[in-house]
This record gives structure tokens, sequence and C-alpha cells, in this order.
């Protein structure tokens, strides 16, 4: 049984991804990893094993790596697009140099790591619709900069150490358990939330801003399904793209809406504007269905009634942190 890592484990996926690997592993196999100790219920300690450390210190890593006698890392730990946008250099320090600790450790001690890129490695001359596996990546924030560089070292430490390391680029994940962390897509969770609890929303993206989309089952699906997928059948080093859905603010509304007919959804778009309008409505995720069998199960309104029916019974830990 693989004794797994979990960096950046407190955020948006890895919360889920954590109770999702305790289900399929021994539960003190799955250490978490994050810049603060799980939260756990008033006087009682957090759940299974956890390290606090910050992944720029390699030293730490090591010593975490050594004493939990790790075979896997899923490397989550991360600044998002909007956050990255206010803190460039540390957004470049956490995203490029935590990853390459967490590669360097990988080849020393022979360990599969999966790491997520993103759509934000496309940018304004990536064709918008059914976007490509191979085609031009000119990002245009510092974020979508570090995701492309960690891809490239990605398939590099692949190429030259033969270091099974394997990427998915996520769209925006949708998700009740925990609030997401300053992304662009953050909107469509705010959205959901707000409806939820029967109040109105001020989205900060433009109505017809059209960007790909998952439920986190699916994301947490995916990533599974990669990191046991057979060393074979990878042919993509860099990151497979992989599609869900696609939708505008004005169409997840109008889906709400046929839910809870009071909802109203008025239109304030702020400087995570510039970054949605680089990125793509859809992508070509051939590669991932051919290769590892990839095939998302939700659709907008299979995905909506599900966020609603959950939200409702208060499985919601608060506001987003958008940015
Ligand atoms: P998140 O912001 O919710 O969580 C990131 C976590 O990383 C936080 O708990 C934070 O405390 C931790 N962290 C930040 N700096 C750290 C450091 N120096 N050392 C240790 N921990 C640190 O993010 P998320 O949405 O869970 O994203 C996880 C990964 O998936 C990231 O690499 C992100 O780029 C990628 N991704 C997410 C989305 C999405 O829509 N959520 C889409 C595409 C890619
Ligand atoms: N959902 C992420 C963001 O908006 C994309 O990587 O930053």
């Amino acid at each position: 049984m693989p004794r797994i890592l979990v960096t950046g484990a407190n955020g948006q996926i890895g919360s889920e991804l954590v109770a999702t690997l305790r289900e399929r592993y021994d539960h003190n196999q799955v250490v978490r990893l994050d810049l603060q100790p799980p939260s756990a219920p008033d006087g009682e300690a957090p759940d299974g094993p956890f390290a606090v450390a910050d992944v720029r210190d390699r030293e730490t890593l090591a010593d975490i790596v050594a004493r939990y006698d790790i075979d896997v890392v899923y490397h989550l730990a991360s600044l998002l697009s909007a956050s990255g946008e206010q803190h460039p250099d540390r957004t470049w320090d956490v995203n490029v140099n935590g990853l390459k600790n967490v590669l360097d450790l990988a080849r020393e001690h022979d360990l599969r790591v999966f790491w997520p890129s993103s759509i934000a490695v496309f940018g304004p001359s990536t064709p918008r619709e059914n976007t490509p596996q191979q085609t031009v990546l000119d990002p245009t924030t510092i974020y979508g900069v570090t995701k492309r560089s960690g891809e490239l070292l990605c398939r590099y430490y692949h190429r030259r150490y033969d270091l099974d390391v394997r990427s998915v680029r996520y769209p925006g994940l949708i998700s009740y358990k925990t609030a997401p962390g300053g992304g662009t897509t953050d909107y469509a969770v705010d959205m959901f939330a707000r409806a939820a609890a029967g109040e109105d929303y001020t989205c900060f993206l433009e109505r017809d801003t059209c960007l790909p989309m998952m439920y986190m089952p699916d994301a947490i699906r995916a990533t599974l399904d990669l990191m046991t997928a057979d060393p074979g059948e990878i042919t993509v080093r860099d990151s497979y793209n992989v599609g869900a859905l696609s939708f505008a603010p004005h169409e997840l509304a109008a889906t709400i809406r046929r839910r809870v007919p009071t909802f109203s959804c008025s239109y304030d778009p702020d400087e995570r504007q510039q970054i949605a309008n680089k990125w793509p409505c859809s992508v070509d995720d051939t590669a991932a269905r051919t290769d590892w069998g990839w095939a998302p199960e939700y659709d907008l309104e299979a995905m909506t009634d599900d966020m609603l029916d959950h939200l409702r019974t208060g499985e919601w830990e608060g506001e987003s942190a958008g940015a």
C-alpha cells in the first residue's frame, strides 16, 4: 500500500482528495501538509497524520518524506490566478521553486508525483474553442507563467531522469466542501453559495464570459485515474487537457434560477475579467480520453442539483477567499 503525501492539503482540492485517498487506502498512510494544521472541532486533535511546512523549505520537506517513508506525492500547494497577480514574486517562489523541491526529492527517493496545471497556461493567441492539446501557450498571468514553466519542468524531469510525474490542466473547479482560494473561476462557487442561502449575487465576471469548468467529484476521479494508469499508457508528460463543462455566468445563473426562482444575478466585472478574457471556453481532451479513459460524469444540470442539495444541508465552510 503506498504511503502518500498531499501538499496544499487544506485547500479546495486537497481537502477532498485527502478524504478520498483515506477512504481508498489506510487512513494513516495519507499525510496532509500545509502552512497551517488542518481544522478540527474545538478541543479535538486533527484527524490523521499531518505536517506543517512550507514547500519552499527543501530540508523540512526532505525530513517529512523520510519520516513517513513516502512513495507518492500529490503536490497541490500553490497560489492561484487572482492572488498570483497580487503577489507575483511569492507566486513564482511557491509555484516553481516549491515544485522543483518536490521533483528533486522525487528523484532521490523514486517517488511518483501528481502536480496540477491549469487552463491558465493558455493565452490570447490560443484558439478559444476546443483548445487543442498541442497549441500556442502564451499565458499572460504570473500564475499561468508558473504553470507552463512547471509543465516543462515536469516533462524535463521525466525525460532526463525517468521520473514518473503526471499532470492534468484542471479547468475551474466547483465544489461545496471547502471555499476556493483566490482564483478567477471562483465566481461559480460563490454564485451557488449565495443562491443556496437565498441571497442574490453580484458576479465579478461579465455575463457572457464562457470558461471550462468541472465538478469536484470528476476532478478527483480524473486525478486518481491518471495516477493509477499504467505508465506505458501515458503519452503526455507536460500536462493533459481535461474537459467537462463550459458555461458563462448568465447560463449558470439561469440554471440555478430554474431551481431557485427568486435568485437574481447582476454583473460588476473587476480585474479578474482581464484574466478570464485570455482563457479558453472549452478544451479538446482527446488525448486524456484515449490514453487513460477520461470521461466526465457531471453535466451542468446534474452538478447544479448536487451542489444545491449539499449547500442547503449546510455543507459549506464560508466565504470564497476570492481575490
Ligand atoms: P487552494 O488555494 O484552495 O489551496 C492551496 C493550498 O496550498 C492552501 O491550503 C495553502 O495554504 C497551501 N499553500 C500555499 N502556499 C504554500 C506553501 N508555500 N507551502 C505549503 N502550502 C502552501 O488551491 P486549490 O484550488 O486546492 O488548488 C490546488 C492546485 O490545483 C493548485 O496547484 C492549483 O493551481 C491547481 N488548480 C486548481 C484549480 C481550481 O479551480 N481550484 C484549477 C486549476 C488548477
Ligand atoms: N481555477 C483556477 C483559477 O481561477 C484556474 O487554475 O485560478
